[in-house]
């Protein structure tokens, strides 16, 4: 792979050339650096970013805080700059240094770390874009969690598609990841739905749709209690015999979750989404919950009102919360506690991460607090990944309550505008199955575009768009690209990367922009675990989606007579094809052969 004559580099930690090669090139720069100026290596890599606008790399002298003038600072470097296999040029812009890389051994080692990390990894799965930092440790996802019996909202959709990403981001930074759904199955809301089930409950419907079905129940017997106060009574004292682990209070909610489950197994795959571990509320036992009050008791954090007990967490603004009702029962709160403790216990994470709306900020600050009040060290390794809301999210013909409508609206949707092009609608071989993939990836892309805490307003014209920054474009610009082989069946397949003279391609500068662009994404995939922020791999995507498309009327494949040539660019494409189809797994979203 790497061609012999390259100078040596120094190891620098944090850094990994054989998964990341653009490491080798900034560890070149930063030597460079160090050799002409009064700052070790390691301090000096850090000051070597990418540039902007053409600029390889760019590193701004004052950062280094050195005594003097900067232009005698940047005359040091540059006196002492030799040229050689790593970096080509450098210039001195103000209080910048711009350094060029050597492109043709980029595109030699860029390319030919794609084409090895994608085909011959040792795990035998594409490896381009992972990195080992998260080796030997374990972290819990919890995400999606939505309530059996009430309606699947959006909120729960953005929690199932960023948490579906993180666990994806995790497990390709090397961590073991656990993804875990935890159903709101617990609480007053079933017994209401126990004692309306006898009035409108059907084992027809129930089978049919079993998470419509509850609905309906939960809607109806909702309607009664609000008429009639006996039928909360009622419902309090159905829950408290669940509590209380009465078994025939339970026996249909066991049945009713069962189903539910099963539903959401079916819908969940259909995102291309996993959970390793579905637990729940109803899960979390007494016994830990019992503890727990206990001890907060003991320290003197729980105080009473009107028989209902209350923790005290004004001394840390955030309010008091009640723990445990008069009559005894759990709530939300008490069961997040217990869940957590059980958690730690049963898998030592090294971290966990809740996936939840932003609206349940202060619930999340509360039951970390408590926990690290009750003195648990891993408490300091919770943490709450929250988002904005989204409006605007309904079908149209009116409010959207049920996640199968939401996948089946973004099929239709997509489908329609896929018959308005006759032509290419007459080729596409599943219509049905493509359209719902590339609707699913317009309703994932919207999502996850901005910044998570950012409210939204869901635009169903935007999604379906095969113009501008949307799911169909990205679905598009991966098909494009698949094609390809299939059009140059001359060229395919490829020969051995040590056969394909890649300098071929040093002419052309969006061929660069492109080998440059798959470069980075090993530091964009580190990015994101540092942010959580899903909106940088989908901008990274769209970079790359662009240098492609404005690249096809010069890096012709097709067409190309000299053969050397149009080999190196068909790698190149290929190349680029295996780092977004990787950018657009990491989102979740299953890259499209064909449309
Ligand atoms: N089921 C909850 C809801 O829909 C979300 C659960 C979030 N996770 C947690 N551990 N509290 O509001």
């Amino acid at each position: 792979m790497a061609s012999t004559s390259m100078p040596e580099l120094p190891v620098v930690p944090d850094t990994d050339p054989s998964k990341a090669v653009l490491d080798s090139f900034r560890i070149s720069i930063a030597k460079r650096l160090s050799d002409a100026l009064p700052i070790p290596l390691e301090q000096a890599l850090t000051g070597v970013d990418y540039g902007k606008k053409g600029e390889d790399f760019t590193v701004a002298l004052p950062r280094f805080r050195l005594p003097g003038k900067v232009d005698e600072i940047a005359a040091k470097v540059i006196e002492k700059f030799q040229p050689d296999e790593w970096v080509e040029a450098v210039v001195h812009d103000k209080a910048f240094l711009h350094f060029r890389i050597n492109t043709t051994n980029m595109f030699r080692l860029v390319l030919d770390q794609v084409h090895a990390l994608t085909h011959s990894s040792s795990s035998g799965k594409p490896e381009y874009g992972t990195n080992e930092s998260g080796k030997g440790k374990k972290v819990i996802i919890e995400y999606s969690s939505p309530n059996i019996a009430k309606s699947f909202h959006v909120g729960h959709l953005r929690s199932t598609i960023i948490g579906a990403f993180l666990v994806n981001l995790y497990k390709a930074c090397g961590w073991e990841v656990i993804s875990m759904n935890y159903l709101g199955d617990w609480g007053t809301q079933f017994g209401l739905i126990a004692t309306g089930y006898e009035k409108y409950g059907s084992q027809e419907e129930l089978e049919k749709d079993a998470i419509k079905h509850l609905f309906d129940v939960y809607v109806q017997v909702n309607k009664d209690a609000d008429a009639d106060p006996n039928v909360k009574v009622e419902a309090a004292q159905w829950f408290k015999r669940m509590e209380d682990g009465d078994e025939s209070a339970l026996k249909n909610w066991r049945i009713w979750r069962e189903m539910s489950v099963k539903k959401y197994e079916d819908e969940y795959d259909r995102l291309n989404v996993k959970f390793d571990v579905y637990t729940g509320e109803s899960a979390v036992g007494k016994e830990s919950m019992d503890n727990a009050l206990k001890q907060l008791e003991d320290m003197g954090l729980i105080c009473e009102s009107n028989g209902a007990k209350l923790v005290d967490l004004e001394k840390y603004k955030l309010g008091k919360a009640v723990v445990r009702k008069k009559d005894g029962t759990s709530i939300y709160l008490t069961r997040d506690i217990g869940g957590a403790i059980e958690r730690y216990e049963k898998y030592k994470f090294d971290k966990m991460i809740y996936v939840v709306a932003s609206q349940q900020d202060l619930h999340l600050a509360q039951f970390f607090k408590v926990l690290e009040l009750m003195g648990f060290p891993w408490a300091k390794n919770l943490l709450h990944i929250n988002y904005g809301l989204v409006q605007g999210m309904s079908t149209r013909k009116g409010t959207v309550v049920f996640l199968d409508q939401i996948i089946k609206e973004a099929g239709n949707v997509m489908h329609e505008q896929m018959q308005k092009n006759e032509d290419k609608y007459a080729a596409v071989e599943d219509p049905e199955t493509t359209s719902l993939e590339i609707g699913i990836t317009g309703v994932k892309i919207q999502d996850m575009a901005a910044k998570r805490i950012n409210n939204y307003t869901f635009n169903w014209d935007r999604m379906k768009s095969f113009e501008g920054d949307t799911g169909p474009y990205l679905q598009y610009a991966h098909v494009r690209l698949a094609s390809i082989g299939r059009k140059n069946p001359h060229l395919n397949p490829l020969p051995a990367p040590s056969a394909i003279d890649t300098s071929t391609l040093a002419q052309y500068s969006h061929a660069r922009d492109i080998a440059f662009l798959l470069g980075t994404y090993p530091d964009v995939v580190k990015v994101a675990l540092k942010t959580h922020e899903p909106s940088g791999i989908v901008t990274f995507a769209f970079r790359l989606a662009h240098a492609i498309s404005s690249a096809w009327d010069s890096v012709i494949v097709k067409g190309e007579e000299d053969i050397e040539k149009a080999r190196a660019k068909m790698y190149l494409y290929e190349c680029a094809r295996e780092v977004l189809g990787a950018a657009m797994r990491l989102l979740s979203i299953r890259p499209l052969e064909r449309m």
